[in-house]
């Protein structure tokens, strides 16, 4: 499969933004102990500038405009137009601002930048090595980089246990190939060396990092909420009603051992990546 990233900016400007802007909160408390492990790993100080790529609704990016004080400054860039705008809305420190760039081509100013950081918003170019490169281009030579990116998703218990349920009851999903933009993108180590060299970075670190994540109060929520985001929305696309209820039951009963304490919480599996410019 070939894809662009026109077709990414379609695909963000759609159904699919506008759900990530509906369900903020939630996404912002299911991910926070991988975003306060990707905050920690960037450690952002009093007066530097950073460049949040692929901020989405800006919850990073708020964090960061904190921590930089006053005195410094966060720029948030991202191609989905609702999501942005849920970012401008939350966000009311004069030491932040945001575009609506897509961050492999847009000429960010030159060398301005000390940190370059993203929660999962680099594993949808079409051409990393370009973008990397690009991005690059808006550090200063003493910058640096800090990411987060999924690991496998069978090493993702909460993507794994609820596609294991639904896939017997969906229709037929296109195979993304490994090197294909998607959540899933960066999850092989060698990939992530090879496109951060390839954008000229280098001291180059990955550290793999564990969490449980919150998907729900109760199984009636899990349910619902992993229905409306992420792979298991993209699986569940085309399906038809009877499909969809077949899914649904199917998805119940796979979470039904995990709600024995709540909230519900499935493990998850990501890449802590830092370079340095
Ligand atoms: C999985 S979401 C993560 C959003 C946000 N960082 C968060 O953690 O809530 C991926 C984000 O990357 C953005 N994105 C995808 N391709 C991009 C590109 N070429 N340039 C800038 N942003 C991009 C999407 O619009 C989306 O907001």
């Amino acid at each position: 499969m070939t894809q662009t990233n026109a077709d990414q900016i379609a695909y963000w400007n759609g159904d699919v933004g506008r759900r990530w802007a509906a369900q903020q909160t939630r996404l912002d408390a299911m991910l926070s102990p991988l975003s306060e492990a990707a905050l920690r790993a960037a450690a952002a100080k009093p007066g530097e500038h950073v460049l949040d790529i692929g901020c989405g609704c800006g919850d990073t990016s708020i964090k960061l405009a904190e921590t930089v004080t006053a005195t410094g400054r966060v720029l948030g860039a991202d191609i989905s137009a609702p999501m942005l705008a849920l970012a401008k809305k939350r966000a009311s420190a004069p030491n932040i601002a945001f575009s609506e760039a897509d961050a492999a081509s847009h000429r960010f100013e030159p060398h301005a930048f000390d940190l370059l950081f993203s929660r999962f918003g680099v594993m949808f170019f079409a051409n990393p090595d370009e973008a990397f490169a690009n991005m690059r281009q808006a550090l200063k030579q003493t910058g640096r980089v800090a990411f987060v990116c999924w690991r496998d998703w069978r090493e993702n218990e909460w993507v794994r246990v609820p596609i294991m349920a639904v896939r017997p009851h969906v229709p037929p999903q296109p195979q993304l190939g490994p090197e294909d933009p998607g959540p899933f993108a960066f999850a092989d180590p060698a990939r992530i060396r090879r496109i951060m060299a390839s954008g000229g970075f280098d001291a180059i670190t990955l550290k793999p990092f564990d969490a449980q994540v919150e998907i729900g109060n109760t199984l009636d929520d899990a349910v619902a909420y992993l229905q409306e985001f992420g792979p298991i929305s993209r699986a569940l696309t085309d399906a038809s009603p009877a499909q969809k209820q077949q899914a649904a039951a199917a998805l119940r009963e796979a979470l039904t051992p995990h709600a024995k304490t709540t909230p519900i919480k499935l493990g998850a599996a990501v890449w802590l990546v830092t370079a340095r410019a």
